[in-house]
């Protein structure tokens, strides 16, 4: 039984974490959760937004499920999400977008966006240049190591996958220090892995193509921003925020979450998509040496999205967060544990 800390999250967290929960354990997942807070949560609790006993237990653990968490726009704190993540090095964000409804805007779409996770203009040095805010300057910090190590991770992750091809996504045309850096490491690493077919685009021409022809791509490794844009877009091709989970990996630490953030717009009404927390439980499953089990869990939510019949709001259905949940749980009480394998 393997101990993981759970931070349910703000907005619609509970709602789609609690929904994960039911389907991976009803996939036969052992897990002890060690539940803590965060975030605005943290806060109405009399917490700070990242309490001590938050990081000790993920600390420890060294996995964690997150639902989302808010960050207030303009003035507030900062992102506990991007907190997280710098302070435990989890420095590769692994987002991927696979088609699994059909008549959606394409089919057989089977992306993954890796996003550099630690830097770049997340770096969050910012200040006004003077007490009136007349103009604020940021800085967008890019380092040969940082670069190395998620671009090194990507070859790695594109080794394991059947279509061999990664993207490094750029701007090195006007950006010629920072994100020319990206690429040069990107190259340099390039001719280490022959077997692996390797180019590069400018990130406007990217969202374009990504739009016209999302096929013609596999893998994608970008700097912390970039990745962040595209990774919505690329959830957006396959149905939208509610179908896209992120595994943020580090040496030794894993954290597990949806690409989307907290919906304040639909909070509390039990009609969120709980599928992107569903497959990031299921990429949970892997990381523990349960794959048998997230395996499991992708079928189920499979069979149910193709299905058709239970489909949440977002995607065009009526089905509540409980509903969809509901039938993804009576979808695996028919698979067979040896189908899953397979
Ligand atoms: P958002 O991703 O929360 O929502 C954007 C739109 O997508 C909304 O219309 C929402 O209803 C819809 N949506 C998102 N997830 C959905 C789901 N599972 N099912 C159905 N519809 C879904 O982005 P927004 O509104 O920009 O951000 C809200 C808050 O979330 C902010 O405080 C932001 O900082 C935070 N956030 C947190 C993230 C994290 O914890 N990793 C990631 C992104 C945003
Ligand atoms: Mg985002």
């Amino acid at each position: 039984m393997s101990k993981v800390t759970l931070i349910k999250g703000d907005g619609i967290g509970p709602e789609v974490v609690n929904a994960a929960i039911r389907v991976i354990e009803a996939a036969g997942a052992a897990i002890d959760w060690d539940e803590q807070v965060a975030g605005v949560t943290g806060v109405e609790r009399g917490l700070e937004t990242l309490p001590a006993v938050t990081l000790d237990s993920f600390r420890e653990n060294k996995v964690c499920l997150k639902g989302p968490l808010t960050t207030p726009v303009g003035s507030g704190f900062r992102s506990v999400n991007v907190a997280l993540r710098k302070e435990f090095d989890l420095y590769a964000n692994i987002r991927p977008a696979k088609s699994l409804v059909p008549g959606g805007r394409y089919d057989n779409v089977d992306l993954v966006v890796i996003r550099e996770n630690t830097e770049g203009l997340y770096a969050g040095i910012e200040h006004y240049i003077d007490t009136k805010r007349s103009a604020a300057e940021s800085i967008t910090i890019v380092t040969q190591d940082a670069s190395r190590r998620v671009i090194q991770f990507a070859f790695e992750y594109v080794a394991q996958r059947p279509r061999q091809r990664l993207t490094l996504v750029h701007k090195a045309n006007i950006l010629k220090y920072t994100s020319g850096l990206f690429l040069d490491v990107g190259k340099e690493l390039a001719s280490d892995h022959p077997e692996i077919e390797f180019n590069d685009r400018i990130i406007d021409n990217m969202a374009l193509q990504l739009v016209l022809d999302p096929q013609q791509f596999d893998t994608i490794v970008t700097t912390n921003m970039f990745g962040d844009i595209l990774s919505d877009l690329c959830a957006g091709l396959v149905g939208g925020l509610g179908m896209a989970p992120a595994a943020n990996v580090g040496q030794e630490m894993a954290m597990f979450e949806a690409v989307h953030g907290s919906a304040p717009d639909i909070a509390g009404e039990g009609v969120a998509n709980p599928t992107a927390l569903i497959l990031a439980g299921a990429l949970l499953c892997d990381h523990i040496d349960q794959a048998v089990v997230g395996d499991r869990t992708r079928a189920g939510v499979e069979r149910v999205l193709l299905d058709g019949q239970v489909r949440t709001p977002d995607l065009g259905g009526t089905a509540t967060t409980d509903e969809f949940c509901d039938a993804v749980v009576g979808a695996l009480e028919r698979i067979p544990a040896a189908e899953a394998v397979g």
